[in-house]
């Protein structure tokens, strides 16, 4: 055989360069590993995807297909499931409900066609209080067609830690005060894996910031020292109409995407990014300005919602369900985290019709927090304790009060069953979970 004949045969069978169209492949492989925070002198014993944390962040373009090829070398099963890309049901990666969990040793593909642009995350769905709290857990983006000329995209996953004394993960998950409060809280906050990390930038600069809050439990509640922003875009899409950002309760899932211009005059300052979610404002970033001559701010307008569903048409329709959250005895740890008096998987589910209009009622009868996520839909938040609340973006999770009730309006799109459950780890792993069946 010439060589250029094996080369042909070759060029044939190669499943990369056979078809132009072919997806982008990426490899995620969870794993035990280490981590070093820079408190202790041994680096901790961590969980995570390819010996990184936070796991790498995945990066496509609106219209392509990635196909993400997990291998498991866990010691238990596991599964990743991408928080809100409205995919194909069967890749969204909750075990017992799209697929069987992937076993130690075992592969799994997930084919992503990525048709809506915006900031996701992705974290396992098996055991999700520990796999998340010991370090599972990635940034995945999808782009615009249209690259905008921002002078950078800071992408920043919050998370926190319960470190004990010598540097380790505390090993006990979903214990009696974490299932009695509002689940794990760390005492260690991170962003990207680091304490209080500085990033640098230059007078002038127009920045896109996209703050993803990975932890198990804790809310955060950014504030930004010095500057203004602008929200351009909520849990992953762009609002109807850009507001000025004045604080916002990222709680476990939400995503939120700033427009910063980091004004002349901030020229050699440190601006602090803090979190106001305690009396005491804690550092979480900072942004280091430098002594540069101003540079020209890039002028654009950033790209609003398409096809956005005025909150009006939900006027006249009728609630679907109407799901009580409350604490129950029962369920796998004594304490159980009930809709409607049920605990999962014995949960009382919802069934919608694709391109229908329906309302969900969130009562939360507890006096704590509840994060509540649905898969595979955004919804808009209509009313809060009874009085209009309407929001100028659509949601994938919201974070329902103590006693507070918390009305939504949506119309699903896409077929399939989607888990909806609090984004605290320990109340969803203590039942808090139902499904919506969308035909
Ligand atoms: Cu990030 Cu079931 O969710
Ligand atoms: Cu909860």
């Amino acid at each position: 055989m010439t060589l250029r004949l094996i080369f042909i045969i070759a060029l044939i069978f190669s499943p990369l360069n056979s078809f132009a169209d072919s997806p982008r492949r990426v490899e995620l492989i969870p794993q035990e590993g280490k981590h070093a925070f820079p408190f202790f002198d041994t680096p901790t014993s961590v969980w995570s995807y390819n010996d990184q944390v936070p796991g790498p962040t995945i990066r496509g373009k609106k219209g392509t297909t990635i196909s993400v090829e997990v291998l498991n070398r866990l010691k238990e099963p596991t599964s990743v499931h991408w928080h809100c890309l409205r995919i194909d049901n069967a890749m969204d990666g909750v075990p017992g409900v799209t697929q069987d969990p992937i076993q130690p040793g075992d592969r799994f593909t997930y084919r992503l066609k990525l048709t809506e642009a915006g900031t996701y995350w992705y974290h396992p769905h098996f055991n999700a209080g520990e796999q998340l709290e010991r370090g599972l857990k990635g940034v995945l983006i999808v782009d615009e067609s249209e690259t905008l000329p921002w002078s950078q995209d800071l992408v920043w996953l919050m998370d926190d830690w319960r470190l004990d004394r010598d540097g380790t993960i505390f090993p006990r998950f979903n214990t009696r005060h974490d299932l009695m409060h509002d689940g794990r809280w760390g005492n260690v906050v991170t962003i990207n894996g680091k304490l209080k990390p500085e990033y640098v930038v230059s007078p002038g600069e127009r920045i896109r910031l996209r703050m993803i809050n990975g932890a198990n439990a804790r809310i955060f509640s950014p504030v930004l020292e010095g500057l203004s922003a602008d929200v351009i875009a909520v849990d992953g899409k762009p609002v109807s109409e850009i507001f000025p950002f004045q604080g916002f309760y990222l709680s476990p899932g939400n995503r939120i995407d700033l427009d910063i211009v980091i004004p002349p005059e901030a020229a050699g300052k440190t601006l602090q990014v803090k979190d106001a979610i305690s009396q005491d404002p804690s550092v979480l970033a900072s942004l280091a300005v430098t002594q540069d001559t101003p540079r020209e701010t890039p002028m654009f307008t950033p790209p609003t919602a398409e096809k956005f569903i005025p909150a009006s048409i939900f006027n006249d329709v009728e609630m679907i369900k109407t799901w009580d959250l409350n604490a129950i005895r029962g369920g796998r740890f004594g304490i159980g985290w009930s809709m409607n008096l049920k605990l999962w998987p014995a949960s009382d589910n919802a069934d919608v019709k694709i391109g229908k209009r329906y309302k969900i009622t969130f009562v939360n009868s507890s006096t704590r927090l509840h994060p509540m996520h649905i898969h595979g839909v955004f919804f808009r938040v209509l009313e809060r304790n009874g009085t209009p609340a309407v929001e100028p973006f659509t949601r994938d999770t919201v974070l329902v009060g103590p006693r507070e009730t918390v009305t939504i309006g949506f119309v699903p799109e896409h077929h399939g069953i989607w888990l909806t459950h609090c984004h605290i780890q320990s109340h969803a792993e203590a039942g808090m979970m139902s499904t919506i069946r969308a035909e």
